[in-house]
């Protein structure tokens, strides 16, 4: 049995606890839903602000009758057994229908709220398409004609209708202080809309467990204050990127500009304006003008950039780029201290050449393509193997009798289509004879069958995927197809995505 005294003592020690857990949870407040600025999150806040204070005031009636009876009712020294009572009927059928009724109360104000925010946005609203990615979001906005990553700029007092999907795993749009949470999930689109009334910069991130970047896949809502900012900042995402003044940074920017190619940046990353145009990894336009790197997670200063390139696991552990990109795999491939400070001049020069006219708007097409092809204009210095090539592209004839059985079932080119976008083979292949990165696949098929002696050649197109090593094109580098792909598919998509390459003429 405690003493008195020290059961006085391990209470307050227990209320100090408390307390210093409520505490921790403020700070910064950078994220929170508390100072709501946008009509969605102020509906939200609205909602959780009474039913918070209803929970409140019957958490307070619960304890304080509790304690009330703990003490007025405990067992006291020689009283013997307390009276037995059987019940009472009023008191249990009141304590059932106050519950209800408090329920009903709640419930209905927070329908009334979930059917207000699931009102789809009006056509004149600003359409922004945002797609998940791990661990990173790729921001279209397919009037305008931009494509940009982590950073979401919307005018103020305009309707944002957010069209949001996801490339790979559920992820959850979140900007607390703007909109509630919406998933994105794999092979579905959700809607999101909100008017935002501040202008300024907003931390959002997601809000769903999507891997080991989770934690890290941050962005920014940034609120222009007109429409005219905005409109100013969109089109300045259309124009080239401007040469550095000083000379030498212009110098390095260039050296930059070259290994941004010859390292194979341009797998994954697009330059709007240079033949940079991978998918696979966030667009890179206007990147001297971001605010934050890695997905919202630090500072956009040179000392991050160039940590980012030397190893971008230690700012945030486990990228797709410290696993995939061959500047981190293939030894002959790996950046040198000067190659590091190259690309960061060249990098942080990407801002918008202000005295060239930004490119055209798209024609307004509702099912118009949301990213502009890039222009055939070679970045500066690029080496012209890596220049995408003008001559379109061929189509690509699908012949979906003509493919014999693989191993493990029969392969479907139409689908294989699919997974030949989906995987980002585009980034490096064109379906005809034009060459970017890699070799054109127009005739792999033909090709394929005496490449290898005593190989067929879907059992040559199979190896090239599966080990990309195992043979390597007559005037391509080795090791430059990034490994894995076969572990990224399944047995199904990987013969569909043969049965395409061998229908391509
Ligand atoms: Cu994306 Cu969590």
């Amino acid at each position: 049995m405690l003493s008195n005294q020290r059961r006085f003592w391990l209470i307050i020690l227990a209320l100090g606890a408390i307390v210093l857990i409520l505490l921790s949870a403020c700070g910064e407040a950078q994220q929170t839903t508390l100072s709501p600025q946008g009509d969605n999150a102020q509906k939200i806040h609205d909602l959780f602000v009474p039913i918070t204070w209803v929970a409140f005031i019957i958490l307070v009636v619960v304890e304080f009758l509790l304690i009330f009876a703990v003490i007025r009712f405990r067992a006291r020294k020689g009283q013997g057994q307390p009276k037995q009572v059987h019940g009472n009927n009023r008191l249990e059928i009141a304590w059932t229908i106050a519950p209800a009724l408090v329920l009903v109360g709640i419930g209905i104000p927070t329908i009334l709220t979930v059917v207000d925010l699931s009102k789809s946005a009006p056509p004149e609203a600003v359409q922004i398409k945002v797609t998940g990615h791990q661990w990173w979001w790729q921001v279209e906005y397919p009037a305008l004609g931009v494509v940009t990553a982590n950073e979401i700029h919307v005018p103020m007092g305009q309707v944002i209708g957010l069209t949001l999907e996801s490339a790979d795993v559920i992820h959850s749009f979140w900007a607390p202080e703007l909109a509630g949470k919406m998933d994105m999930v794999p092979g579905r689109t959700n809607y999101l809309t909100f008017v935002a009334r501040k202008p300024g910069i907003y931390f959002a991130q997601c809000a769903e467990f999507c891997g080991i970047g989770h934690a890290n896949m941050r962005f920014r809502v940034v609120v222009e204050p007109d429409d005219d900012a905005f409109m100013r900042w969109a089109e300045n995402l259309r124009r080239p990127p401007a040469k550095p003044d000083d000379p030498q940074t212009a110098q390095l920017a260039q050296q930059g500009a070259q290994l941004f190619t010859s390292k194979l940046c341009l797998i994954c990353h697009t330059v709007a304006g240079t033949s940079a145009a991978g998918t696979l990894g966030p667009n890179l336009t206007n990147f001297g003008t971001r605010l934050t790197l890695g997905a919202g997670l630090v500072e956009n200063t040179p000392e991050n950039v160039a940590q980012w390139l030397r190893d971008p696991d230690t700012l945030k552990p486990g990228t797709i780029m410290k696993r995939d990109a061959p500047v981190y795999n293939d030894p002959t491939m790996a950046l040198s201290e000067p190659d590091v400070q190259a690309l960061v001049a060249y990098l942080e020069s990407l801002k918008p050449d202000l005295s060239q006219p930004p490119a055209p708007l798209p024609t307004p097409a509702p099912t118009a393509t949301p990213r502009p092809e890039p222009t055939t204009t070679p970045a500066p210095g690029a080496t012209p193997s890596a220049t995408r090539v003008a001559t379109p592209t061929a189509p690509a004839r699908v012949t979906p009798t003509a493919t014999p059985a693989g191993p493990a079932g029969p392969g479907d080119p139409a689908a294989g289509q699919r997974v030949f976008s989906a995987q980002g083979c585009t980034a490096c292949h064109t379906t005809g004879t034009a060459q970017l990165v890699g070799p054109g696949l127009g005739g792999i098929s033909t090709r394929g069958a005496t490449r290898v002696p005593g190989k067929s050649a879907e059992e040559y197109i199979r190896e090239s995927i599966v080990s990309p090593n195992a043979f390597t094109v007559p005037g391509f580098p080795p090791g430059v197809m990034p490994t894995g792909y076969g572990d990224r598919m399944t047995a199904q998509g990987l013969n569909d995505l043969i049965a395409y390459l061998m229908s391509l003429r």
